[in-house]
């Protein structure tokens, strides 16, 4: 009995550890893959599951290929051209900030839609880029040979960024292209990335909010889905194709490459890829960093958003101009709130810090095998004790973070900095300075509402007092709560008053007639800086403890791979080009989606969903009245039914947002734009069984435009295959 209780154990801890030892070796779907590695890593799997392009024609440095198609959005999201002339298609929620901008409330194109009758009718907000991606490269032994083992994480990084000079002035084309150097595996390998960015880029059309956000944020993050979340826009270049600022004279970019569109429709286990720009994974942590999310960051990161989008939605329902003003601020918090509470119950559901703590069990043995010992064998204290410093300032850190984030007034008074510079520049430098600080002052003044940004001032000083002690407060607001019996009403609304921040006729009028004690010595600045710099201080034993932390983190990423020789591994997100690929896969049967399988939803669905005076759930009269007359046209499925979005297995994060869904012959069958919350584990670790993407049908994207929009004229660029 005994032997065999003690040989059962051993077995299963042997089975137990060779799985999660290596749990960043990817399976099956899993991975965020380089374009200029797939032949070496993903092309033998690819095509088994259904791919019929070369890695060539995915990634190719001298002909065009399907990479030419994609686009980073505005710097944090997806997008792809789908027609000779420039069209680009994105997600309505990463479309959302330029559209509301473009928006009154007389021509509301948030609430009504848009839809450009000709190119003339294109409206240019005031500042959004694509970028395309040209090419990559591998620069880590360049990059790795001017370090030496005795060099801090500072000196480091010092070293590290004189390369970077080097390489981005041999690669960017005499001022062509921007190019990014980046590191990978927690800096252990580098990578340079070219680009070529156009900022003229025009709306072109968009559903109403009703549809390309039906589900708000009931449904964020949630399937079974019914969302229509696209928008167009279109990228500009002057009359040679190369980027230039707005002007009437730009002509619409001929692409090297856009994607053709396929209504075939999706099914089980069809092969799915999607190419695009995820933002930030973090599949490599350390168990307790983990845990100090789980415990301290993302907790306060929740509530202070909650308290800033509360401060902010009593005002935008009273007022449809606020609305505006604020409903992409308000969209962005809304989406993170929601998905950090979902992490925190993913990750305690899943038990994931006492799956990582096994592993890095595991890993320790083997760092402190003799060979090993010497460059390993601080690894993990290093690592734990690092976070065990830094819980409490984790958890201070994002309720000050939230605080910045939801309080544009506190941001803007951050202005003061430059106001002062302004003050002690001579007349050319001033002359330069005049204008940014105008745009500055003018878009602030075109955006904040006075009340709302009072009240979220007041409510998130009341919670960062009393929430953030732990860590130990700025001593500015630990002096003025003390003073103010830790109600922050009065302070903000005196300060307010004094402030030369709430008012643009005293900003414009210091510019006339600068001061820099006056900019210093501002209330708000005063508040606005010394709070920043309190989150930015360190203890010198805090500066040791991060420093072999870092070290230490770079040295678990490589051991991990170094202990696995035969692992395939994939570098976690960080806004760089990939290519995910899997197919299109159900969840198990839920009784809230009525359609036959659980992969798909559809407008029957959608209708069903409808509440009348429900402003998340309320429909368009014009999407109801085409569903009543089954007017589905050539964008049907073959049962009958009219497509809204679909599941796939594939591994993506927020920036996704956007991606082209692409069948194996690289055509578009769909986009990208949501994850769902049972598998919100994900960015930490990758769930098999769990983790989808939620996608819009490309024949719900066409039905709109061409049935809701009327919108031929887009329908007509359009490259479509039946
Ligand atoms: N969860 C989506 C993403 O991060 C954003 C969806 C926006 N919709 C919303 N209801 N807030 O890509």
């Amino acid at each position: 009995m005994k032997t065999n209780l003690k040989m059962n154990k051993k077995i299963y801890i042997l089975l137990f550890s060779a799985v999660i030892l290596f749990n960043n070796v990817a399976k099956a779907d899993e991975g965020m893959w380089f374009l200029m590695f797939l032949e070496k890593n993903n092309m033998r799997d690819m095509s088994k599951a259904g791919l019929k392009l070369t890695a060539e024609e995915i990634y190719s440095i001298n002909n065009s290929s399907l990479k030419d198609a994609i686009v980073q959005f505005n710097g944090g999201c997806t997008g792809e051209i789908i027609s000779k002339d420039g069209l680009v298609l994105t997600n309505h929620h990463c479309g959302y900030d330029a559209i509301a901008e473009l928006s009154t409330p007389e021509k509301n194109y948030l609430k009504d839609g848009y839809w450009a009758t000709d190119k003339s009718q294109e409206l240019k907000p005031r500042s959004l880029f694509v970028r395309f991606f040209v090419r990559m490269d591998n620069v880590t032994s360049r990059m790795l040979g001017v370090l030496n083992d005795t060099m801090t994480e500072a000196r480091r990084d010092i070293v590290l960024n004189q390369e970077v000079a080097k390489i981005q002035k041999e690669n960017d084309g005499g001022g062509k292209y921007t190019v990014s150097v980046r590191g990978f595996f927690q800096g252990n390998e580098y990578y340079y990335f070219v680009y070529q960015d156009y900022k003229d880029v025009r709306f072109v059309g968009t559903p109403t909010e009703s549809v390309g956000k039906f589900g708000g944020d009931v449904d964020n993050w949630e399937w079974p889905r019914h969302t229509g979340d696209f928008s167009l826009f279109r990228v500009y270049a002057d009359k040679d194709g190369n980027p230039a600022e707005y002007s009437k004279d730009n002509v619409p970019l001929k692409p090297k490459k856009f994607l053709t569109i396929n209504l075939q429709g999706v099914k089980e286990n069809d092969f799915a890829m999607i190419l695009g720009y995820p933002g930030r994974t973090n599949r490599w942590m350390p168990a307790q960093g983990i845990e100090q999310n789980v415990k301290f960051a993302y907790p306060a990161w929740v509530e202070a958003s909650k308290t800033g989008m509360d401060n902010m939605k009593k005002y935008m329902d009273k007022d449809a101009n606020v609305n505006l003003k604020y409903a992409s601020q308000y969209a962005r918090i809304a989406n993170y709130w929601k998905n950090r509470q979902g992490m925190i119950d993913a990750l305690t559901k899943h038990e994931t810090v006492k799956l990582k703590t096994a592993q890095e069990v595991k890993f320790n043995a083997w760092a402190n095998k003799k060979e090993n010992v010497g460059k390993y064998g601080n690894v993990i204290s290093n690592i734990n004790k690092y976070y065990g410093m830094t819980n409490e300032k984790a958890r201070h850190d994002n309720y000050l973070s939230l605080l910045f984030r939801s309080s544009n007034l506190l941001t803007f008074a951050m202005v003061g900095k430059q106001l002062e510079t302004y003050a002690n520049a001579d007349t050319t430098k001033r002359k330069e300075l005049l204008l940014v600080l105008k745009n500055a002052i003018n878009s602030y003044f075109e955006t904040a509402y006075a009340p709302a940004e009072r009240d979220i001032l007041i409510a998130q000083l009341n919670l960062y007092s009393s929430k953030a002690t732990g860590h130990g407060l700025a001593p500015i607001v630990a002096d003025l709560a003390k003073a103010n019996n830790n109600n922050f009403t009065n302070y903000v609304n005196n300060a307010l008053t004094l402030s030369m921040f709430t008012s643009k006729e005293r900003l414009m009028a210091f510019l006339e007639l600068p001061n820099a004690s006056m900019a210093t010595g501002d209330p708000l600045y005063n508040l606005a800086s010394k709070m920043a710099e309190h989150s930015r201080f360190k203890s010198e034993e805090l500066k040791t403890a991060e420093n072999d932390y870092l070290k230490a983190y770079r040295l678990f990423v490589e051991g991990l791979q170094k202990s696995n020789p035969k692992g395939k591994f994939y570098p976690d997100a960080n806004s760089t080009l990939r290519l995910t690929y899997g197919k299109v896969r159900a969840l198990p049967a839920d009784k809230r989606n009525d359609a036959k399988v659980n992969n798909y939803t559809t407008l029957d669905g959608m209708v069903k969903k409808h509440k009348e005076n429900d402003p998340e759930f309320f429909l368009s009269q014009s999407v109801r009245d085409l569903y009543a007359k089954k007017d589905y046209g050539r964008y049907a499925d073959k049962a009958g039914y009219m497509p809204v979005n679909f599941l796939t297995d594939n591994d993506i994060t927020g920036g996704n947002s956007g991606s082209p869904v692409l069948n194996g012959k690289g055509e578009l069958i769909g986009l990208a734009f949501d994850g769902n919350i049972e598998a919100m584990a994900g960015d930490v670790i990758f769930d098999n069984k769990l983790q989808r993407t939620i996608n819009c049908d490309i024949r719900f994207v066409l039905w709109t435009i061409e049935k809701i929009g009327g919108a031929n004229n887009i329908i007509n660029e359009l490259t479509i295959v039946q």
